[in-house]
């Protein structure tokens, strides 16, 4: 499937660049008083949209890259989408596309959230964003199947001449934390193979990983975003919280392929987290 997306007359006049925001990782439960390790999901993500609202008046594409759900049912993903709201109606109307995480369950994903189907190609002015499903049925670690492989080499080969972004829930590099590595994406050598002969490919957006991390590899930009909820400490082998506030990831995006990104977090933050706790 291939979306295309309108380019705001603002950006069109070279005013200023595309701006995309990423979301992850919301582990959202049904019930919006459900707590994970002491935190309120619902609400921490609640104040991230209200943050984005008012650092972001122009975004011209949302991303979420999954985990949206702690708990994957139908109600999880209309609360999802209603919190989501004041960012995709007037006046910043953003177009918003999704990704799955290992968290989200297909069934109630597809049904409660009825959005874009995956793989596709968002174009959006010289630039094309590649969706692409990484989850793998009741497992933690990322795989591509072979016909998401297929789909990838064939739309590198359609957007040529565009700048290219990429879009996955899990890291395709090791960010350092054993416990989380373990369960990355698997097939990333493949992915790694495919990309090479394109130097049109610029960026690999993921989450899953609940922390910054930012490197570059044969000459791709691998980022990945804060989560909307609970933070692990970069570089621990074990599960440790950070102490981190929940938050999103900008990225400006110029038509000549170059580009400008920054991670925002919450200021204020009054929740009791359990620090001490070993697992999720
Ligand atoms: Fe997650
Ligand atoms: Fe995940």
């Amino acid at each position: 499937m291939i979306y295309q997306v309108e380019i705001p007359a603002s950006v069109l006049s070279q005013e200023r660049p595309l701006r995309l925001v990423q979301c992850s990782d919301m582990h959202l439960f049904a019930d919006p008083a459900t707590k994970l390790l002491g935190l309120n999901t619902q609400q921490s993500f609640q104040n991230v949209v209200e943050l984005i609202q008012q650092q972001q008046p122009h975004i011209d594409l949302l991303l979420t890259t999954g985990d949206i759900a702690q708990q994957s049912a139908p109600e999880t993903y209309q609360r999802f989408l209603k919190t989501i709201q004041p960012l995709t109606t007037e006046p910043i109307r953003a177009p918003h596309f999704c990704i799955p995480g290992n968290h989200d369950l297909d069934d109630s994903y597809v049904d409660g959230l009825n959005m874009n189907p995956l793989p596709c190609e968002v174009i959006i002015g010289n630039w094309c964003c590649i969706l692409l499903n990484s989850t793998v049925d009741h497992e933690i670690a990322g795989s591509f199947s072979n016909s998401t492989l297929e789909y990838l080499q064939q739309a590198l080969e359609r957007q040529r001449n565009r700048h290219v972004l990429i879009a996955l829930h899990h890291n395709p590099i090791a960010v350092g934390c054993e416990w989380l590595d373990q369960h990355m994406l698997k097939t990333s050598q493949t992915f790694f193979d495919i990309l090479q002969p394109f130097s049109n490919v610029k960026l690999v957006l993921h989450g899953h990983v609940h922390q910054i991390f930012e490197q570059v590899y044969q000459q791709v930009h691998y980022l990945s975003c804060p989560s909307t909820s609970l933070q692990f400490k970069p570089k621990h082998d074990k599960f440790t919280l950070d102490t981190a506030n929940p938050g999103y990831r900008w990225l400006d995006l110029y038509a000549n392929g170059h580009f400008e990104t920054d991670v925002c977090r919450l200021e204020k933050f009054n929740f009791s987290i359990d620090y001490q706790s070993n697992g999720y």
